[in-house]
């Protein structure tokens, strides 16, 4: 029983393979969170939206949560939706440990053939011990190419247009390639080729990497509660530095917010998220999406 007997719910969108193979990461609930939500969708080929969530413990009473879903989830649940949960669900039971870790090895060839090309970066398990990491999943291929002189939004859209090949995301540096259980070599082949022609052919660098300011400058004044602030009266405008943020703003990746409702905007967080914008930095809620404008507390 925690001692302030408040549920941990952990964002394990990523992770639902993870018991399944003991070289994974150990998977929230038996770390020992209370609630643990997981997107099949994501990383292990369910349909879209097969998203479940997973009771660990006993601080959270199923029947609770369940009454509580009632009020936000549809009466017309889809049977393909659960059937792709239960098809999940089944084949990691029944096969699991031979198909990840079958998986694990191609990835792991995979990354030998990458560490041979020079001015890529491909992050590894040394990252473990750093800035929180306790344990990494090598399914995620990130890999830096600022060693290239080009950022990994440029890199994605060359990837899209050389190669066809969809690339998960790209920030200022890197990129990423989710990778899963399913890809068998022919398709990590194809992957492996497309980075060595990157390095190869290396194109013109076509914008400058936005400067990311130090966590520090980002880290905002909270001036408001977040709910009071989210429901207060608003306006849109074109210079929010100083006023209270009525909205999330959450740069993908990482993902994370960059400003919260109730907090305050300054300079450094409106150049961050407009140069990002102008890079190619994906940004999926803002009430403006083109960030012209920002919608503040009235
Ligand atoms: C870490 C994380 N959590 C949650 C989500 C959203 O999950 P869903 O697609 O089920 O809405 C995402 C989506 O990309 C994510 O990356």
């Amino acid at each position: 029983m925690p001692r302030r007997g408040i549920p941990l719910l952990v964002d394990e969108a990523w992770g639902a393979h993870y018991p399944f193979h003991p070289d994974l990461p150990t998977p929230a609930v038996r770390a020992g969170a209370d609630l643990s939500v997981q997107s099949l969708h994501k990383a292990d080929g369910g349909l879209c939206q097969s998203s479940i969530i997973i009771v660990g413990g006993d601080l959270v009473d199923p029947v609770d949560l369940r009454l509580r879903l009632d009020l936000i989830t549809t009466t017309s649940p889809s049977a393909l939706m659960y059937g792709s949960i239960d098809g999940f669900r089944h084949r990691m039971v029944a096969d699991g440990k031979r198909l990840i870790g079958d998986g694990l090895h191609r990835v792991g060839r995979l990354r030998d053939r990458l560490a041979e090309l020079p001015d890529l970066t491909v992050i590894d398990d040394s990252i473990i011990g750093q800035d929180g990491v306790a344990e990494w999943d090598p399914y995620k291929l990130s890999v830096d190419v600022s060693g290239l002189g080009l950022s990994g939004y440029q890199v994605k859209e060359w990837m899209l247009a050389e190669h066809e090949l969809v690339v998960q995301l790209g920030d200022a540096r890197r990129v990423i390639f989710s990778l899963t259980f399913g890809d068998d070599d022919e398709a990590l082949d194809r992957l492996a080729a497309a980075l060595e022609d990157l390095v190869r052919r290396r194109p013109e660098p076509d914008r400058p990497a936005p400067r990311v300011p130090p966590l520090d400058e980002l880290n905002l004044e909270q001036a408001m509660l977040p709910r009071d602030a989210f429901f207060a009266r608003t306006e849109q405008v074109a210079d929010p530095v100083g006023r209270v943020s009525a909205e999330m703003v959450s740069p993908y990746p990482p993902g994370v917010p960059a400003i919260l409702p109730g907090e305050r905007f300054n300079a450094a967080v409106v150049d961050y998220l407009r140069a990002g914008k102008a890079a190619g930095m994906t940004i999926p809620d803002a009430s403006d999406p083109s960030l012209e404008t920002f919608r503040v507390v009235r």
